[in-house]
């Protein structure tokens, strides 16, 4: 048996129900958070609390995201997993009539469930490289993938394993994590703004180089410097820091061997999941 979570209440996958008047299928209209638990602990745990919260407040919807994570908490437990990669949505819930407008009175729909997770450092890969399609909102964390789903799909179907994507040249994130480059031995990103999600596993990557002495940079990134660094890279909470070796369109990146830095962060990320505090 699978468990999740339905509305506050604990049952098996299988028996869990949602309304086709849910705005979530109708719409997208919702937003959701993907957590590792790592050693029966959900990591950066009051990060993902913030940024579900931040991206509540920016679609409008009043949840109570402490309940949410209370909820959580047991889920994990209950689960049994050792790890697990736990995943939350929430949706602007059942409405009576479909109605691009939202009404005032909503019953919001919390959904969430556990699946195993292995935290492993992952073979580095082929990055595609294409236009970002996306909407302009990218902050939010908003359930409506269809453009990542489609690029995501682009990408296995070549045997790439990511697509990084530009706005006119200018790289914004990848279609399931965020982009970093080494260069020079510094950490290279792209700031925060609209057009990228603001990724939980960014931040701490950010941290752990500062705490080893990398000189970082938070600042535009064209696509044409990618292929000049030494290393890009990509991270997420599920998949942690995975090095590109090659870009499609752009060729080998450095040497196609990950820099010493890149080993450096990504040993001292595992070490991080790992943490007892
Ligand atoms: N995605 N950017 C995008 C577009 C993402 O979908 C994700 C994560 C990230 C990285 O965020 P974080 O470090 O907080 O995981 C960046 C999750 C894993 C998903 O959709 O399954």
């Amino acid at each position: 048996m699978t468990l999740c979570v339905l509305n506050g209440e604990m049952m098996d996958l299988a028996d869990a129900r949602i309304s086709p008047m849910d705005r979530g299928f109708l719409f997208g209209d919702g937003v959701y958070e993907v957590l590792a638990a790592v050693d029966g602990r959900v990591r950066a745990l009051s990060l993902h609390r913030q940024r579900l919260a931040n991206s509540l407040a920016m679609i409008e919807l009043d949840v109570d995201v402490d309940a949410v994570f209370a909820d959580l908490q047991a889920l994990q437990e209950a689960s049994g997993f050792r790890d697990s990669k736990l995943y939350i949505q929430v949706t602007r819930g059942p409405v009576e009539a479909r109605d691009h407008a939202f009404p005032s009175k909503v019953t919001p729909t919390v959904f969430m469930m556990a699946s195993p997770f292995v935290a492993q450092q992952l073979a580095p890969t082929t990055a595609l490289v294409r236009d970002d399609i996306r909407w302009r909102r990218n902050a939010i964390k908003s359930v409506s993938l269809l453009a990542n789903v489609l690029l995501k799909q682009e990408a296995s179907a070549a045997g790439a394993g990511e697509v990084i994507l530009h706005l006119d040249g200018w790289v914004t994130e990848a279609s399931t994590s965020n982009v970093f480059c080494l260069k020079d031995g510094g950490l290279v990103t792209p700031p925060l703004s609209d057009s990228i999600l603001p990724g939980i596993t960014r931040h701490l990557v950010i941290e752990l180089a500062e705490q080893q002495g990398l000189g970082v940079e938070e600042r535009p990134v064209s696509v044409s410097e990618l292929s000049a660094s030494d290393t890009v890279f990509v991270s997420s909470s599920t998949r942690g820091l995975v090095s590109i070796s090659r870009l499609d369109p752009g060729g080998p990146v450095g040497t196609g061997t990950p820099a010493p830095e890149f080993t450096q962060l990504a040993t001292a990320y595992d070490a991080l999941l790992h943490q007892h505090q």
